[in-house]
Parts: C-alpha cells; sequence; structure tokens
C-alpha cells in the first residue's frame, strides 16, 4: 500500500494569515471576500518586525482603485498587470476578475505575500504573488501599473513616485488610489474617478473617505 502523500506544506506565514484572519466580503467590493483582521492593531503584537499588518484589510485607496477596475473592466481586460506595494492584494483581484491576462501583485512583507496568495485562492483568481521590492530598479514591463494607498510615508513616497512615472513614461497605464494622504504629490496627477469609500475606524478617524483614482502622466 502507497503511503499517505505528504499534507500540501503552506508557507508559515500562509497558515497564520488563515488563522488569524476571516475571509469575509469587503465593503464596497461585494465581489471580492479578503480574509480580514477584526482588530488589525491586536493582530500586529502577534508579528515581529512588520508592525502593523497592512495586508489584513484594504485600504480606502485600495478600495477605490480596485472599484473603478471593477467598473471600468476596459482599463485592464487582456493587459499584464502590476499591483504595486499591493497589501492584501485587493486591486490586483479586481485586476484578475476583471480580465486582465497576467496579473502579478508585489510586496514588501512576506505576510503580506501569504494574504495575496490566500486570497487569491479564495477568489478563484489567477495573481502571482512576489515578494520583492522592485523600487530600486527600471519598472518592469507591463501594460498597467496600480498603487493603491502608498503616499502614507515620506521614505516610501519618495522611492515609489519616481517608479511610478518612469512606468508611465514607459507607456504603461499607471493609476493611484489615495485618499488625501499626506505625501500625495499635489498637482502632479490626473484626477479620473472620486469615491467615498466606507473605511474602518481603525485606522481612519471616519466611516467614510473621499478617494480619488488618479493616473499618472506619461511626462
Ligand atoms: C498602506 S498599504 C496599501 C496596501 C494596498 N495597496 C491597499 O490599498 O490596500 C501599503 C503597502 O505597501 C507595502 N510596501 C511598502 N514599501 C514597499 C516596497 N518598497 N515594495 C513593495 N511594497 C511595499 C507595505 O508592506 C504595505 O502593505
Amino acid at each position: 500500500m502507497q503511503p499517505d502523500p505528504p499534507p500540501l506544506c503552506k508557507a508559515p506565514e500562509e497558515a497564520f494569515v488563515r488563522d488569524h484572519t476571516r475571509l469575509r466580503t469587503v465593503p464596497y467590493l461585494p465581489e471580492l471576500r479578503l480574509h480580514q483582521a477584526d482588530d488589525p492593531y491586536g493582530l500586529g503584537e502577534h508579528i515581529e518586525d512588520t508592525g502593523l499588518p497592512y495586508w489584513s484589510f484594504a485600504w480606502a485607496g485600495g478600495l477605490a482603485l480596485a472599484r473603478h477596475v471593477l467598473d471600468v473592466p476596459e482599463l485592464v481586460r487582456g493587459r499584464t498587470v502590476l499591483d504595486v506595494a499591493a497589501g492584501s492584494g485587493v486591486a490586483a483581484l479586481a485586476a484578475a476578475r476583471s480580465g486582465a491576462r497576467e496579473v502579478t501583485a508585489c510586496e514588501i512583507d512576506p505576510y503580506a505575500a501569504a494574504a495575496i496568495r490566500a486570497n487569491a485562492e479564495a477568489n478563484g483568481a489567477r495573481v502571482t504573488a512576489l515578494c520583492a521590492d522592485l523600487l530600486d530598479s527600471r519598472p518592469p514591463a507591463c501594460d498597467v501599473v496600480l498603487a493603491g494607498d502608498v503616499f502614507y510615508d515620506k521614505a516610501l513616497s519618495r522611492r515609489i513616485e519616481p517608479f511610478l512615472r518612469d512606468a508611465a513614461a514607459s507607456g504603461a497605464l499607471v493609476l493611484v488610489g489615495d485618499p488625501g494622504r499626506r505625501y500625495l504629490p499635489r498637482g502632479a496627477f490626473t484626477a479620473l474617478a472620486r469615491y467615498d469609500v466606507p473605511v474602518s475606524r481603525t485606522p481612519e478617524a471616519s466611516r467614510h473617505r473621499r478617494t480619488t483614482v488618479w493616473q499618472v502622466p506619461a511626462r
């Protein structure tokens, strides 16, 4: 008799994601389900080094971007898409659902990469989770770059803005979702759509945030 095959081996981060979240629909995005934490700050105390688990809920910027990509699927249909600083992968999942040909979601946090894999599986979406920092290199060749809520931190903003501009200059459609974070380059991008997205009281201060989907100009 053949021995039972070994159980499918998941990275410890993926087991952590599944054990500490609930798979729930996302407010404003009934099309998608995400592994979400009831209390992200409490969950952060269980994780060494990485702090607040940014991947354990969808940020306002990512929510608006995902809503836009679901509402205007022609933006991504049949195209290659990179979701950079993807968190839960919410924008990547929306792109996959809207018919993108190939979707990559990139993160520096291995827990986020694990959450993206778990969320892709939960939604039956084909999304490649890449755990890497691409911001100091030329943007990889792709048709569309999505960046949800990436202007909350000065150091990240300084690095990601030139990356996004390079991608746009190379011919990619570059879309940013942002609820007015402090380091958003004011007056530099073109507003495409605005959404009042529901957010949880933690970490935001109110129940809704007016959030804009911006296009980064080609030059
Ligand atoms: C505020 S969260 C936004 C997540 C997601 N885009 C959303 O809107 O829900 C920002 C994310 O950027 C990721 N991040 C920070 N620096 C990064 C880098 N150099 N490359 C890739 N991801 C990065 C963080 O780990 C975090 O998950």
